[in-house]
């Protein structure tokens, strides 16, 4: 189910690990050392932006408890830009994906993006989109499109996420169509940074499962801080409702290998009627 990788520098840049990511195959990777420089430097930037005494690395996860939704929301916005406008960052995940065998100029990747899913955060309406159940594709990436996922702290199975494999080759019902990548970012790079006005899911469109889906198996799995999970971003997944009071802390990027995508390997395209293209919007290593 996850393939649980104990050394896999080196190895990334092997064609069949990545061909086995677009057939479906799931990694988990041990954190390593820069992972942990990646995943220190983020948990500092939060707390120094939360700025609430007594809160520390061990207690992040009781944020709601502390910090009302608004101001969460408010703190939040500027923890992104600052991961998407400060080099360091970026800096860093070069660094990592370096450290994982990439090479420099073969791959794109989109800069960080924080996910915090906070306690009982899938009540709140302008939220919904974030618990629906995708396939990244489905928001204008490429099938080839690779997704790593970094934990900030250790969690428990019901923390993180589920992805749903009997669906990777078989069509969800969906309304992919109504996304187009151009026009979502035009004029708004605040979209680009992860971030979008306070009301935005409430108004916005975004491709959601249209009909009833049986979800079959369900990979579900718990991390350490600073693992990474690797799949393919064509997989059919959905983010946990957090519901013990705790809430949740996560990094995850998109990285596409040059080469493969111009061959167009990748995943096999089952329903994903997507238009525009993220890569324009990737980094080069
Ligand atoms: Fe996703």
């Amino acid at each position: 189910m996850i393939n649980t990788i104990v050394t896999p520098y080196a190895f990334a840049n092997n064609i069949r690990w990545r061909h086995s990511i677009y057939q479906g195959e799931i990694y988990k990777l041990p954190a390593s050392q820069v992972s942990t420089e990646l995943v220190n430097a983020i948990q500092q930037l939060l707390l120094k932006t939360f700025a609430i005494n007594e809160l520390n690395f061990n207690n992040l996860v009781n944020i709601h408890n502390v910090l009302s939704e608004a101001d969460f929301f408010a703190a939040m916005k500027l923890i992104r830009r600052e991961l998407f406008e400060q080099p360091k960052y970026t800096e860093l995940l070069s660094k990592y994906l370096l450290n994982l065998g990439f090479k420099q100029g073969e791959v794109a990747f989109e800069p960080l993006r924080l996910r915090a899913i906070r306690h009982n955060g899938h009540l709140t309406e302008r939220a919904k989109a974030v618990y629906y159940a995708h396939r990244d594709t489905w928001y204008g990436h490429a099938q080839s499109v690779i997704v790593g996922w970094i934990p900030l702290h250790n969690q428990a199975i019901h923390q993180t996420f589920e992805i749903y494999p009997d669906w990777f080759n078989r069509p969800v019902s969906n309304n992919s169509e109504v996304f187009d990548y151009n026009q979502w970012r035009s004029g708004n790079n605040d979209k680009i940074i992860g971030w979008q006005k306070k009301d935005t899911g409430l108004t916005a469109v975004y491709p959601e499962t249209t009909a009833e889906v049986p979800l079959g198996r369900r990979i579900k799995f718990s991390c350490t801080q600073a693992e990474t999970l690797l799949f393919s971003g064509a997989h059919y997944h959905q983010t946990l409702k957090q519901t013990r009071n705790l809430s949740r802390f996560s990094v995850d990027y998109r990285l596409i290998h040059l080469a493969d995508e111009q061959q167009q390997l990748g995943a096999p395209n089952v329903d994903n009627r997507s238009r525009g293209s993220a890569l324009q919007d990737y980094i080069r290593l």
